[in-house]
């Protein structure tokens, strides 16, 4: 890496876990086109995930990323040993005050900064010129940004856009948890987030209004009546900074964000208002 970089060639760098789907190619198409070499990363990040979380299951179908990888003209996989990551005697971890406990943070004690502390180390690692982050996961992409910026990493980083299926579900490495009739409930989230949208704009729903909408859209649809389903929040946020926002101040600035169980899946999503 240091090589192209002494060339003078561009390195582009987008980290994953892994089970590689159209959303991580879009980021490596994105940094193909932008770069003139690409790495992309594949490692399951042990601290990002809770005591009872899906660590262990989480799908790691390595050989099929790999060939992914390859026909994306992808220059370097790395894919690295978690003992090589964390050796036994590892104690450094990278916290944003605040940040790390809001929204998904509330839910998840621990995992921005196990996320924070692996990207640190990942573009340490790396030293790309640019590295790509989908907006899928807009906390983290806002809290990656904000760590750059903090820490004063050398990087330009890349939000990519969602990229969804045709029903508009986000794609996501764990909807494949999903049973049939959880995932047609999932396939509703992006339509009735829509709706809330229009509706935020209109000023016919306050952001305050939001939970209690969606909870009760999501109650009178059939999909949601055969599964077990718990909304951790939804909230409307500020899009730089993910403060509350109480009134919509025209199009562009603020946020939906929610997380919502489907049986034992746990999924996310967000929409610009
Ligand atoms: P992972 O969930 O594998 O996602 C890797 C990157 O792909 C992230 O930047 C994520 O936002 C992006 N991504 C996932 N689904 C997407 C979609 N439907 N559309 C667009 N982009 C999408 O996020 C992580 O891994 C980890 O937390 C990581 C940053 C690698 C640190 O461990």
């Amino acid at each position: 890496m240091n090589r192209w970089k002494r060339r003078g060639e561009s390195v582009g760098f987008v980290p994953t876990m892994g089970a590689l789907h159209e959303g991580h190619l879009a980021l490596i198409r994105r940094a193909r086109k932008e770069n003139s070499r690409v790495v992309v990363s594949i490692f399951v990040n042990p601290a990002q995930f809770g005591p009872g979380e899906d660590y262990r299951r989480y799908p790691r179908p390595f050989r099929r990323d790999a060939g992914w990888c390859r026909q994306a003209k992808v220059d370097l996989l790395f894919y690295p040993a978690a003992e090589k990551m964390y050796p036994a005697d590892y104690r450094t971890e990278v916290h944003l005050r605040d940040w790390e406990n809001i929204w998904c943070g509330r839910f998840r004690p621990g995992h921005f900064a196990g996320v924070a502390t692996v990207v640190a180390k990942l573009l340490n690692i790396v030293s790309p010129h640019r590295a790509y982050f989908g907006e899928k996961d807009f906390q983290q992409l806002v809290i990656i940004k904000k760590m750059v910026a903090d820490l004063n990493f050398p990087v330009e980083i890349i939000a990519v856009k969602t990229v969804r299926e045709s029903s508009g579900l986000a794609m996501s490495s764990r909807n494949i948890y999903l049973n049939k009739a959880e995932r047609r409930a999932a396939e509703k989230l992006y339509p009735e987030l829509k709706k809330i949208r229009a509706d935020l704009l209109t000023g016919r729903l306050k952001p305050t209004g939001l939970p209690g909408r969606l909870k009760s859209r999501l109650k009178q649809l059939p999909e949601f009546e055969k599964i077990n389903w718990k909304l951790d929040y939804a909230a409307v946020v500020n899009n730089e900074n993910l403060s509350t926002v109480k009134k919509i101040a025209g199009r562009g600035n603020a946020r939906i964000l929610v997380a919502l169980w489907i049986g034992s899946t746990r999924l996310i999503d967000n929409l610009l208002v």
